[in-house]
């Protein structure tokens, strides 16, 4: 049931602090300071190349994973969308991880990826929701998220999970390779123990983000920017936005901007910026100054060393925790998914079943 929630897709968004410590509890052992799987057995060492292969929102986690697999643990990653990974030939080495992302372990163009990669001799990894589900019987290892049932058609609760996993697992492969100290592999389950905790501070402003969705409610395009791991937030954002509330949303990276779409830019058009303070924090920045600089609209999102470093001259600010910067993808998922709810409530839409849309895409 909804609960005391007016959309699943709420209630969803709330849970997520529940459902990350849920799901984190099999990817941590805390006392220890250890990340482990749950299966301890399957040897990382070998894993010579990553692919990774998802549709939707989830291949916005996997492009995520891109960054941290190959920061932390120094491996090459390929990522593609499944309705284009099948299509194009790809090249596939001995020793590689395939890895296939889904929440409901059913869609068609990722079941499709993952037997093809079978079939050229890929170990198998799926992070999915659905224990029963056709992927979870396919993989050779099965790395759980513990979202609990989604029913919201827009993906929310499920992202964060997923985003918890493969963070555990870029650490479980960094260590299997020999790059973790004891003393880094500890940071990283202390710094991912907190994402619960930062979870519920970033659900906190949901009264601020609804008071500044009008802002958004009324455009007909948005733009939203991001650098590293805030570029897939973008992607994210941005399709959250359109698929609830049918506003035409685009994410960019950042730096991208100058090459294009800032010829879009003017009063009309909010550009909504993804920008926790941290090593990309100024570069950032200095793109939203570049929009600013041409009447553009700016919603900047930030913690609150970088709303007070970048905020004056913006349309509206939302304060986020100030978090470490592994954990400030799950973070920053929340301010947009909650914008998009919003905005689409303001809009009259209906959100848990937009028009056009399946929960799970059976058909390729
Ligand atoms: C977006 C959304 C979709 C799914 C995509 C993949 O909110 O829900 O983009 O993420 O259809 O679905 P799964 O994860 O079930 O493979």
């Amino acid at each position: 049931s909804k609960g005391n929630h007016k959309h699943y897709m709420l209630k969803e968004i709330y849970e997520q602090p529940i459902v990350v410590a849920q799901t984190l509890r099999s990817y941590l052992k805390r006392m220890e300071g250890e990340v482990s799987l749950p299966i301890p057995e399957f040897d990382l060492s070998t894993i010579k190349r990553v692919t990774i292969v998802a549709c939707g929102t989830s291949f916005y986690a996997g492009m995520v994973a891109k960054y941290w697999f190959e920061q932390f643990a120094r491996v090459p990653v390929d990522l593609d969308v499944a309705s284009e990974f099948r299509y194009r030939a790809p090249v596939m080495e001995d020793g590689g991880l395939a890895l296939f992302i889904s929440q409901s372990g059913e869609t068609a163009d990722t079941l499709a990826a993952l037997r093809h990669a079978k079939a050229e001799g890929q170990k198998i990894a799926v992070v999915v929701n659905v224990p029963t589900s056709s992927m979870a019987r396919e993989a050779d290892l099965l790395l759980p998220t513990h979202a609990g049932p989604e029913i919201g058609v827009a993906s929310t609760k499920a992202f964060t999970c997923q985003l918890a996993v493969l963070a555990a697992l870029a650490a479980n492969l960094a260590r299997a390779k020999g790059l973790l100290t004891r003393d880094e592999e500890r940071e990283i389950v202390r710094h991912l123990a907190e994402a619960p905790a930062a979870l519920n501070g970033a659900l906190a402003y949901d009264e601020a983000i609804e008071a500044m969705a009008h802002n958004i409610a009324g455009a007909r395009d948005v733009l939203y920017l991001g650098r590293g791991t805030d570029y897939p937030l973008a992607l994210e954002g941005a399709l959250k936005l359109k698929e609830i509330s049918y506003i035409h949303a685009e994410g960019y990276a950042a730096g991208e901007m100058k090459h294009g779409p800032i010829a879009l830019i003017d009063e009309h058009v909010p550009v909504i910026v993804i920008a926790p303070s941290g090593p990309l924090f100024d570069k950032t920045v200095s793109n939203m100054q570049e929009v600013m600089a041409r009447g553009g609209k700016v919603v900047l999102i930030s913690d609150y060393d970088g709303i007070q470093a970048a905020g004056e001259g913006c349309m509206a600010t939302i304060t986020m925790p100030k978090v470490h910067p592994l954990i400030a993808p799950l973070v920053y998922a929340v301010p947009v998914q909650l914008l998009a709810y919003h905005v689409a409530v303001l809009k009259g839409t209906d959100v848990d079943q937009p028009r056009n849309l399946a929960k799970s895409v059976t058909v390729e």
